[in-house]
Order: C-alpha cells, then sequence, then structure tokens
C-alpha cells in the first residue's frame, strides 16, 4: 500500500505573552492507505494542533504536508475543497456543537451540496439514508434533533458526517473520550467495520493507550510538541523504550490481576512554557542527565520502524 499522508518537520508555533509556544514542533509522519496511526499524549502536549494543522484547519509556522503526494501547502481554494472532501474529522461531539434545529439527516445533506454530489434533495436524502444505514441509524433517526440522541447516536451521526463524501482519511480526534467505556467499545467496533468496508485511514488521537491499542496499526506518543516515539502497535506495548511512554504505559490498568505492574510516577507536572534546548521530557524524567538539558535528542531507529528520541537506550 502506497503512502496516503507525509509531514515533514511540520510546526505550529505560538505567541504567548513573549513566550513562544511550541504547540507543534518539527513532527514529521506518514500514514499508509488504509491505516490507524494512534496519536498519544497528555492535555496540552498538541495532538490536536496537529491534526488540525495536516487538514489545513490552521495554517503551519513551517513545515510540509504531502497528501497522495500532493503538497497540501500550497492548495489553492478548489483543490482545498477536494481535499477537504478526502480528509475529514470527528471530534468528540461534533453534533451536539451544531444548532439545536439541525436535523441530523440534513447533516449529511448539506455536506453532500456543498461538495456537488448528488442531483436534488431526494437524492441526497436518499444517500444520507444509505450512510445512516452504515452506521446503524435508521431513516426516523435523520428527522430527529440532537438533544434527542445519546453520547453514542450523536458520535454515530459525526461518522455518518465523515464518511458521507467517501474520504481517505479521518482524523479523530478523540472520538470516544466523551463516552461511558462500554459505548466507547461499540463506536472503535463501528469504525473499525468502517475501515475495513471503505479502506480508509485513520490518525485517532487520544490521551489514553488502552483507547487506542485496539484500532491502532502503529502508535506515535507525543510530548510537549515533539513525537518521541513511534512503532509498530505490538512492537511499541511488548518493547516501549522512550520513559514517558514506560510511564504513560505504566498507568494502564491491567484487568488480570495475576500480572503486576510497577506504576512509574512522572515527578513533576507538564510544564508547556519550557521550550529551551534539551529533551523536554527531562525535568519529569527519571533516567535524565547533564546531556538531557544540553541537547534535543533526534528520533532514531531502534529496530524496523520503530523509532526513539531519548539520549538514554
Ligand atoms: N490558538 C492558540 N493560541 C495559543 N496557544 C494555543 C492555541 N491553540 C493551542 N495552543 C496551545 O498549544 C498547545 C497544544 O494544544 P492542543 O490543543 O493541540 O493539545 P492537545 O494535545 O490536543 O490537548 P488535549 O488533550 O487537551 O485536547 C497547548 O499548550 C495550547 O495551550
Ligand atoms: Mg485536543
Amino acid at each position: 500500500m502506497g503512502k496516503l499522508l507525509c509531514t515533514k518537520d511540520l510546526c505550529k508555533y505560538y505567541e504567548k505573552s513573549k513566550n513562544v509556544v511550541k504547540a507543534v514542533d518539527c513532527v514529521s509522519i506518514e500514514l499508509d492507505e488504509g491505516e490507524t496511526l494512534g496519536l498519544v499524549g497528555e492535555s496540552g502536549c498538541g495532538k490536536s494542533t496537529t491534526g488540525r494543522t495536516i487538514l489545513r484547519l490552521i495554517e503551519p509556522t513551517s513545515g510540509s504536508v504531502t497528501f497522495d503526494g500532493k503538497d497540501v501547502t500550497t492548495f489553492n481554494k478548489n483543490e482545498l475543497l477536494e481535499y477537504r472532501r478526502n480528509a475529514q474529522i470527528i471530534f468528540q461531539d461534533c453534533y451536539a456543537s451544531l444548532s439545536p434545529r439541525f436535523k441530523a439527516g440534513n447533516l449529511i445533506t448539506e455536506a453532500l451540496e456543498i461538495h456537488g454530489i448528488g442531483d436534488n434533495k431526494n437524492d441526497r436524502w436518499a444517500i444520507a439514508k444509505k450512510v445512516f444505514e452504515d452506521v446503524s441509524l435508521t431513516e426516523d433517526h435523520m428527522n430527529k434533533y440532537p438533544h434527542e440522541f445519546s453520547g453514542g447516536q450523536r458520535q454515530r451521526i459525526g461518522i455518518a458526517r465523515a464518511i458521507c463524501l467517501n474520504p481517505k482519511m479521518i482524523i479523530c480526534d478523540e472520538p470516544v473520550s466523551a463516552l461511558d467505556v462500554s459505548v466507547q467499545a461499540q463506536i472503535i467496533n463501528l469504525m473499525q467495520k468502517i475501515q475495513r468496508d471503505l479502506g480508509i485511514a485513520y490518525i485517532f488521537i487520544s490521551h489514553d493507550l488502552s483507547v487506542v491499542k485496539h484500532i491502532s496499526d502503529r502508535i506515535a506518543v507525543m510530548y510537549l510538541g515533539r513525537i518521541v516515539e513511534m512503532a509498530p502497535k505490538k512492537e511499541f506495548y511488548d518493547n516501549p523504550v522512550h520513559p514517558y511512554s514506560k510511564a504513560l504505559l505504566s498507568a494502564i490498568p491491567i484487568p488480570d490481576p495475576t500480572i503486576k505492574r510497577e506504576k512509574i510516577i512522572i515527578p513533576t507536572e507538564l510544564n508547556a512554557t519550557q521550550y529551551g534546548d534539551g529533551c523536554r521530557f527531562c525535568q519529569r524524567c527519571w533516567k535524565a542527565k547533564e546531556i538531557c538539558k544540553e541537547a534535543t535528542p533526534e528520533l532514531q531507529e531502534v529496530s524496523p520502524g520503530h523509532t526513539v528520541a531519548c539520549h538514554f537506550m
């Protein structure tokens, strides 16, 4: 399978009272067609900014985004419209943020109309009905309003909205974080089924490594704007190398009572304004030495497809 998405040294910096917040700092990721990359890290590490910059909902400060071999950062209006059709986003609760008077079905027909799909209203309603079926909702649901749905149903509508244009990629920004655990599993299963049927690639954003474990092919861990570790899923969960990844993984509750895992405590709080030289994690890292304060570690391959940015590995 070919590369669908490629970012190279993607950066998004914000000015904040004399400081520069490097929300996204030199992020280089690749995504194959039909693949799922789990993008994980604590609140404020830059996951959403990465996703939105890829989609050009936010303009990058520097770096490049290539989609299907084309440079997204140079797209004109028409090219951007086509890109928006191919590259969709799902939020925590996109439907709830809309007008309470917006019928669920019209969320789909409106998107179809913007992109010139379907000859008339009836046509588009029929297409929408099919998409609703794909997410296990009925025509009855199409005539309902946001407040009439549960959180899980609203997320199904969000998924329907994202897939109705036949995209090649969906950026899923914490799509299940607001849902109960049992509903989370249903939605993730649905997303996997849709991926199998339609061959869509996902960037699946979460702060929770146990959420992305099931659905991801590869995992990327982000810390204060930078990717610190990236690996195929099995390799990552079996053999995490970066101290931050280890710490995150040690916080996963393990259901089997015969397995005990020592929880690693990360010493200090996330400090989003610490942006000097050196490893961003060094203040919290139990392995840190002098060099960690002086030089930013670059990603290096430790085994095929497994890269880590740490001076001590
Ligand atoms: N428009 C903005 N102006 C200034 N700073 C911003 C802006 N948007 C984001 N940031 C900062 O960039 C950093 C990354 O934010 P981002 O929302 O991408 O993180 P996140 O990983 O998605 O967090 P969460 O898990 O809470 O959703 C944060 O420090 C945030 O305060
Ligand atoms: Mg976010």
